[in-house]
């Protein structure tokens, strides 16, 4: 079976300054370690700070389109050429406030793959889709968008991130055995089309993650790290969780 290696991503939304960014890239070049991939995903205004860091970068979102008249986007070519490596798409605050529908989500994945950008792809559901049963349903729509405009072979140079939207900012964990079964859910998906990608996809849970359940939560099967929001933009919080994902 192919061994993934632990990942941990914050993702600092609408947050952060300079300082933060010599505050976080100072503690995590400290605790660097070979056993795990950390990524920052600054505003985009940071990108090219936090790359001089060292510390791997992404982008919070990219355009979908090729440069041109698309006054206020972001091209996904200049964020490559700045240096970063990952880009979030169709994380649930860019689908629920800036209505991004599946079909632009995989428009998205699409170009970041073209421009050499690994695509972090976002899935999830509302509370009142889980609470209606229909957890599985959406997250396979979800992710049947990447494969229906792609192929299942896109998956290969990417990362998922299940982020069940109940849980984000809330306080509200998934349990462990929650998270565990939605992504067994995703890996038994993909695997039934192919078997040694979905072996090697790496999987993030996202959804308040801290530092005093990140380590029940990675130590699940399919769960290879998480996608952190508000913890990520405390140090301490930051680095605890990923040393909890060692
Ligand atoms: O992308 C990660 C984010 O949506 C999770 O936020 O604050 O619940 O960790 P938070």
């Amino acid at each position: 079976m192919a061994i993934r290696k632990p990942m941990v991503a914050g993702n600092w939304k609408m947050n952060g300054s300079l300082e933060l960014i010599k505050e976080m890239s100072g503690a995590i070049n400290n605790v660097k370690s070979k056993e795990i991939d950390i990524v920052l995903f600054p505003p985009f205004p940071l990108v090219s700070s936090m790359v001089l860091t060292g510390v791997c970068t992404g982008a919070q979102t990219v355009s979908e389109n090729e440069p041109g008249a698309f006054t206020g986007e972001v091209d996904a070519k200049l964020i490559k050429d700045l240096g970063a490596k990952y880009v979030l798409v169709g994380h649930s605050e860019r689908r629920s406030i800036y209505n991004e529908s599946n079909t632009k989500v995989a428009e998205k994945f699409a170009r970041a793959q073209n421009v050499g950008l690994i695509p972090i792809l976002c899935v999830g559901e509302s509370e009142t889709e889980q609470e209606n049963g229909k957890t599985e349903l959406v997250v396979s729509t979800q992710i049947d968008a990447i494969i229906n405009k792609l192929g299942v072979a896109a998956l290969k140079d990417s990362v998922i991130a299940y982020e069940p939207v109940w849980a984000i900012g809330t306080g509200k964990t998934a349990s462990p055995e929650q998270a565990q079964n939605v992504h067994k859910f995703i890996r038994d998906k993909i695997a039934s089309l192919d078997g040694n990608l979905a072996q090697g996809l790496t999987i993030l849970y996202g959804g308040s993650v801290n530092e005093k359940n990140s380590e029940l939560l990675f130590a699940q099967t399919d769960i290879d790290g998480g996608l952190i929001g508000g913890a990520s933009l405390k140090a301490d919080s930051f680095i605890a969780i990923c040393k909890s994902a060692e």
